[in-house]
């Protein structure tokens, strides 16, 4: 599929807003990097906290012991649970490492009620299936799948939306870090390559999120994300947006902060 003009979508990927700053990191990075990592674990860290020297800017803040926790649990065996309070980062926060690390922060499933094994395991094309049984070509591979196969991170959204018994396809998943596909033969399976991982969130508040089992639990390491507890600095972080916003649809105004503050939005 070719990319579109970024100026002309709504909300460009990560990996397309900040190519310039990836590029930089790239560049600059002189430290060991994981296998199937696009940078090391430092330059992801600079990726997210910024770094001046360099003109790389920073994209989440709060913090900063959560995004090194969270970049070396990657490193392991475990998945990445980001767990908060809606409105937290945490879809930005795991946008941003799946772009750091593996270039690509796309490979994502987003749990809801209505989330099947298909969409974390794998699908198929029912014509192709028809008319030439099962094959890899009429095979439809999931995020996860994909992830798999390339070494990449998969982003899972929402994951206690899902049905305990979807839940539970992950357990499994996690463990053996493969797919088998009995359809296609004896043996045919998918191993997951090195840099492949699983970033999880999960709203724990709403109604409609179902319990996680203690065996899925045990897979992955928490970490809570927490609000921004300066008032005065979410006010301009809400602000700053905002003007990119503006920017990004070529608008020229004025935004005043009483605007923007809670309680202080001055009537027409
Ligand atoms: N600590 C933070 N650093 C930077 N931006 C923040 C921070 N907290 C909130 N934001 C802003 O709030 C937006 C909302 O975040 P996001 O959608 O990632 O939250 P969420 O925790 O995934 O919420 P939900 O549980 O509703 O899915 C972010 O895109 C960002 O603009
Ligand atoms: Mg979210």
């Amino acid at each position: 599929m070719t990319q579109p003009d970024p100026a002309s979508v709504l909300r460009s990927s990560a990996e397309m807003r900040y190519r310039a700053e990836l590029d930089t990191l790239r560049g600059a990075d002189r430290d060991p990097r994981p296998a199937g990592w696009q940078l090391s674990p430092r330059a992801v860290r600079r990726f997210i906290l910024g770094d001046a020297q360099l003109g790389v800017s920073r994209k989440f803040y709060g913090d900063d012991p959560l995004v090194e926790r969270a970049i070396v649990t990657l490193m392991g065996n475990q998945g990445l649970m980001l767990v908060g309070e809606p409105g937290t980062a945490k879809s930005l926060l795991s946008e941003l490492l799946a772009t750091a690390i593996s270039g690509d922060s796309a490979l994502t499933i987003q749990g809801a009620a209505g989330t099947t094994e298909d969409h974390i395991r794998y699908a198929w094309n029912y014509a192709l299936l028809l008319a030439e049984g099962p094959s890899e070509r009429a095979l439809v591979p999931s995020p996860m799948y994909r992830a798999m196969v390339a070494g990449k991170l998969v982003r899972f959204e929402e994951i206690t939306r899902c049905p305990p018994e979807i839940q539970d396809t992950m357990i499994s998943l996690l463990s053996e870090k493969q797919i088998v596909v009995p359809e296609l033969g004896d043996g045919a399976c998918v191993h997951a390559r090195r840099g492949f991982n699983v970033i999880a969130t999960a709203n724990l508040r709403d109604r409609g999120v179902h319990e996680m089992s203690s065996a899925l639990r045990r897979r992955f390491n928490f970490e809570t994300v927490r609000p921004i507890r300066d008032h005065a600095f979410e006010v301009e972080l809400v602000l700053a947006q905002v003007r990119r916003e503006l920017d990004g649809a070529g608008l020229q105004a004025r935004i005043e902060r009483d605007v923007v503050g809670p309680g202080r939005v001055r009537s027409a």
